[in-house]
């Protein structure tokens, strides 16, 4: 008896809150064991807070009563900046508890995102796996494995404190770097400072390797930093910001990280990038030792650095592997057609 629901976060009651509570803690250990989880209370805000570009839907799936699945679609809002080139994408996050696997479950769940699609005008689903039984999902869906992305763990303990020393002097040193200046922000950055940056922040992002993933170019914006900040004053949270500026005070690279006090042994590092003009250099390398040297004064209790880069993205793998970086978790990023996604459900339904 396996039932299908959208599950409101603004009108679920708190039994039916206390229900999808213990399934996601489950859910949750099971796919990323012995990883924090967010308190109730913290992912109930999260869940209901209104997003600055995005909208998101729920939908469960019960079997036999009990709470077994879930399906989470995540869409830019029209209206926004760049809506029109998100019109056709819709983010997807399916996922069934182990006990209840092969019965079918999964596979329900993707009529509410056929219907979703159509009637939203969606024509492509973007999908993430880290596990042999996602991927084998997703291939027989007719999904394309489009990217891959692996999580890189490194523990603090074991950096080398005289190489990071050395990367950080190199990164000003020598003629063709003497025009070179640190700036760096710990806790926040001003919001005037920040607006100068979200163009050559957007440049440096769309250099990442993103594979044959098809998306629009990412956007940086101010008013999702100043909603960022929001969330970082209501959970403590601190953002750190690495920039090494040129003469004329153009960004010659970056590098920000994010820490939560909710989890205070983890540093998640974000984007880090150099400038075209300024490759070859070793500023990476400078700009990653001296986020760590700054995140460790401040956080001393700092044990291990989070960060997530393109299998293909060789230059920024070789930098991590020298700081101690390993691999924790591969990912596999998938899209599906809307036409491959009905062909799929059809053949599902008539099996049934
Ligand atoms: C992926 C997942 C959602 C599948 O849930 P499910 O309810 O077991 O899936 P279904 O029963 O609907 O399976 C449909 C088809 O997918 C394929 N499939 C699913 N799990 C599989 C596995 N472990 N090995 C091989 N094929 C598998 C099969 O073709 C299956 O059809 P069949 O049972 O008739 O052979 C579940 O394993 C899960 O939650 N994994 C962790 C989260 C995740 O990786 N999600 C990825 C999508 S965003």
């Amino acid at each position: 008896m396996i039932e299908i629901q959208g599950f409101d976060v603004h009108t679920a009651s708190a039994s039916e809150w206390a229900r999808y509570h213990r399934y996601r803690r489950v859910r949750d250990e099971e796919s990323h064991p012995g990883e924090p989880q967010l308190g109730d209370a913290d992912f109930e805000h999260s869940a209901r807070r209104p997003m600055p570009f995005h909208d998101a839907w729920r939908f469960i799936a019960l079997d036999g009563g009990e709470l077994a699945g879930n399906l989470m679609l995540w869409a830019r809002r029209p209206g926004t900046p760049g809506s029109e080139e998100f019109a056709p994408h819709v983010d997807v996050w399916l996922g069934v508890l182990r006990a209840h696997r092969r019965r079918g479950i999964a596979s329900r769940l993707l009529q509410p995102l056929l219907s979703f699609m159509r009637e939203h005008g969606k024509t492509l689903a973007t999908m993430n796996t880290h596990l042999p039984e996602g991927h084998a999902f997703l291939v027989a869906t007719g999904a394309v494995l489009k990217h891959r992305v692996v999580e890189n763990r490194m523990q603090v303990d074991s950096l080398d404190r005289d190489m990071l020393a050395r990367w950080k002097a190199q990164a000003t040193e020598g003629p063709a770097r003497s025009g070179l200046r640190w700036e760096v922000h710990a806790g926040r950055t001003p919001m005037e400072r920040l607006a100068s940056l979200m163009a050559p922040f957007s440049a440096l992002f769309n250099d990442i390797p993103l594979g044959a993933l098809e998306l629009p170019p990412a956007r940086y914006q101010l008013e999702g930093y100043a909603d960022w900040y929001g969330e970082l004053d209501r959970s403590g949270g601190e953002h750190f910001l690495v920039l090494l500026v040129d003469a004329d005070d153009e960004l010659a690279a970056m590098c920000e990280a994010q820490w939560d006090a909710r989890f205070p042994d983890r540093l998640h590092q974000r984007l880090t990038g150099v400038a075209r003009a300024w490759r070859g250099q070793s500023l990476a390398k400078g700009v990653k030792a001296a986020m760590l040297e700054c995140v460790r004064m401040r956080h001393p209790a700092l044990q291990t650095v989070v960060t997530y880069n393109a299998e293909v993205n060789a230059p920024i793998l070789a930098i991590n592997r020298q700081l101690g970086f390993a691999v924790h978790r591969q990912q596999g990023c998938y899209q599906l057609d809307v036409e491959a996604l009905a062909a799929c459900v059809g053949r599902r339904d008539g099996r049934r």
